[in-house]
């Protein structure tokens, strides 16, 4: 059990972004939750290190689909929840970084999406810990339909840059 380490981690990424619950707008979502999403070729970015991390992602949420319709358990939810926001803080650092060193013009709007992901996220999470079983269901919607939509779009942008400057 790895729950004390992910409180932590939250406790630390709180206190870094300063973030008030309240003040962000959490999208709602009424549909279910009990579909997956699977991996699609359409989904390749054409750079094997950033499609396996897509891959990743991806089946952190999934994981957190099945936690959430075959056991809804909150603290197992939970930590699925915390595995996911470590994850996914750590391919945005891979995008960023690269970013950064090709000199893409884009960065900061790109990062902007990745940020105000993570605000959103954090905050609904911690809603999930103070117990809202509800929210539970709308972040995971959330975060698949944020996924797919990023991968299809925004990520799309920097693919001509990253593999013009070696990538593959
Ligand atoms: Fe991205
Ligand atoms: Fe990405």
């Amino acid at each position: 059990m790895h729950t004390s380490l992910g409180l932590n981690l939250f406790v630390e990424i709180n206190f870094h972004l300063n973030i008030d619950s309240n003040l962000i707008n959490i999208p709602t979502y009424t549909q279910g939750v009990r579909e997956m999403i699977e991996w699609n070729e359409k989904y390749s970015v054409g750079i094997s290190m950033i499609d396996e991390e897509h891959k990743k992602f991806i089946d952190i949420i999934n994981k957190a689909i099945v936690t959430k319709e075959h056991n809804d358990n909150p603290e197992e939810i939970r930590e699925v929840l915390h595995e996911m926001i470590k994850y996914a803080l750590n391919h945005f650092a891979t995008e960023e970084i690269n970013m950064i060193k090709f000199n893409f013009p884009e960065y900061q709007s790109h990062r902007n999406e990745h940020l105000d992901f993570t605000d959103k996220t954090v905050a609904i999470i911690n809603k999930v810990i103070k117990g809202d079983n509800i929210v539970a269901n709308q972040i995971l919607e959330y975060l698949k339909q944020w996924l797919v939509n990023h991968i299809q779009g925004t990520d799309r942008k920097y693919i001509d840059c990253f593999i013009k400057n070696g990538l593959k």
